[in-house]
């Protein structure tokens, strides 16, 4: 086959029937989900003032390297970016709407980051989320929590490990960082090329390099949970307790920081054990308490996390767990008098809620009972002269060699219920 002309650009791809139907059928689970635990949803824009990400940290990769941001054809033309996120989104519409807070809500859509794309690694990606703005309260960590726990549980997939840290807030971490820049600092020689460069920008960032050079350095690095004052400690351990109360297994990671720089008290990652380590955070969230204010509204708490669709359907397929759903159509209408009576029956059948297709172009009772077969619907009903002539269908079931029989049309409704139930 030649070359298409045009592709899905980098980083991106088309999501196909059955997989996007995968897709579909997880986005409803969770908000299933999200719903039952009193979260609404919001639906924002693709995409939104610069300005709104910006708040995202000056010194992250997300906004100084990974920003999709154009010009719009206003005068002036106003400097917008495709979301690669939707905790500032969110943050921005509860600025501009001033609901009651606690305000509880949930969402699903693709965000964009420009990055090197590699397996679970796209440049167009998907996310469901929650955020909970207006309260402080651990009790709204630990139900954020527990709810991406419980969603995961509900896939089926067993290997997820909760990374659980506090980053400390603006009294606490000033100290820390000082402490944090001072060992770094010292140490820097000791450090990889592209640390030593991170170092200057967002010492934080630092702990969460991989590279061998740097190990040595970061395991002897301060950790914030030394420095938290008795208020954010006191929050902390509550969260802990929470997460014990419900059985939530967790693993402290004194050295999680996340690409994000809003973050505040609890954060905590997803990884799913399943997949590689490079792409293995499955999802990630916290507290941001400072990020509404950032964005022009009242001092506002929230708390929420974000996972990622496209590698928890990756992790899913690594541990073998939630398959396709069985495809909606149950009968295969196939028929040889030219058409017109498929027509019919179809009709019948999709007003009765039952999932019917067809074959089109006139074509051989083989060459039909093939699309049939392929079309994974557990029966097919054969329409021909003789049943035309009888007012009948042939109902043939086509899981295995179940055998077939000759159905009058009115009762056909009633006979493929009983046969599917
Ligand atoms: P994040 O850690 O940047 O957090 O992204 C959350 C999840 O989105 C990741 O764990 C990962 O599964 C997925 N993800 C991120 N980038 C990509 C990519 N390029 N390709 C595929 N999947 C990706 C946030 O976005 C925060 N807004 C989470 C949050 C909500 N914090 C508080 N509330």
């Amino acid at each position: 086959m030649a070359e298409p002309t045009f592709k899905a650009p980098k980083g991106t791809r088309d999501i196909l029937p059955p997989e996007s139907a995968r897709r579909r059928a997880l986005i409803d689970a969770f908000a299933a989900q999200a719903e039952l635990a009193g979260f609404g949803e919001i639906m924002s824009p693709i995409f939104e003032d610069l300005g709104v990400f910006k708040r995202l940290g000056e010194s992250t990769d997300v906004v100084t390297k990974e920003m999709f941001d154009f010009f719009d054809k206003g005068e002036p033309p106003q400097h917008l970016a495709l979301r690669p996120e939707l905790t500032a989104s969110v943050c921005r519409a509860f600025v501009e709407h001033r609901p009651t807070p606690p305000w509880k809500v949930w969402y699903e859509g693709p965000q964009f980051r420009y990055e090197q794309p590699q397996a679970g690694r796209y440049r167009q990606f998907s996310q469901v989320g929650v955020e909970t703005l207006g309260t402080d309260d651990p009790q709204a960590d630990i139900d954020v929590i527990a709810l991406g726990w419980r969603f995961y549980a509900s896939l089926g997939l067993r290997e997820i490990t909760l990374l659980l840290n506090s980053l400390g807030d603006p009294t606490c971490r000033p100290a820390y960082m000082a402490a944090l820049r001072s060992h770094l600092s010292e140490h820097a020689s000791s450090l990889s090329a592209q640390s030593q460069v991170t170092l200057e920008r967002n010492p934080l960032r630092v702990l969460d390099s991989k590279r061998d050079e740097d190990a040595v350095v970061i395991a002897a690095a301060p950790l914030m949970v030394d420095f938290l004052t008795d208020d954010t400690r006191e929050h902390f351990e509550t969260v802990r307790s929470g997460l014990n109360q419900l059985g939530i297994p967790y693993q402290l990671s004194p050295r999680l920081v996340r690409g994000l720089d809003y973050y505040t008290r609890t954060t905590f990652e997803f990884a799913a054990d399943a997949l590689a380590t490079a792409q293995n955070a499955v999802g990630g969230g916290g507290r941001y308490d400072g990020l509404v204010e950032d964005l022009g509204g009242p001092p506002t708490p929230g708390i929420g996390f974000a996972l990622g669709v496209d590698r928890i359907l990756l992790a899913c397929d690594a541990e073998g767990v939630f398959d396709h759903p069985e495809p909606p159509v149950k009968v295969f209408v196939v028929d040889v008098t030219g058409g017109t009576h498929a027509l019919g029956v179809c009709s019948t059948l999709r007003a009765a809620g039952i999932g019917a297709d067809r074959a089109y172009g006139g074509r051989s009772m083989k060459a039909q009972m093939k699309v049939a077969d392929r079309s994974g619907a557990p029966l097919a009903a054969i329409i021909g002269e003789d049943e035309v002539a009888s007012g009948e269908v042939t109902l043939r079931d086509l899981r295995g060699d179940t055998g077939q029989e000759r159905i009058a049309l009115d009762s056909l409704v009633a006979a493929v219920q009983q046969r599917l139930s």
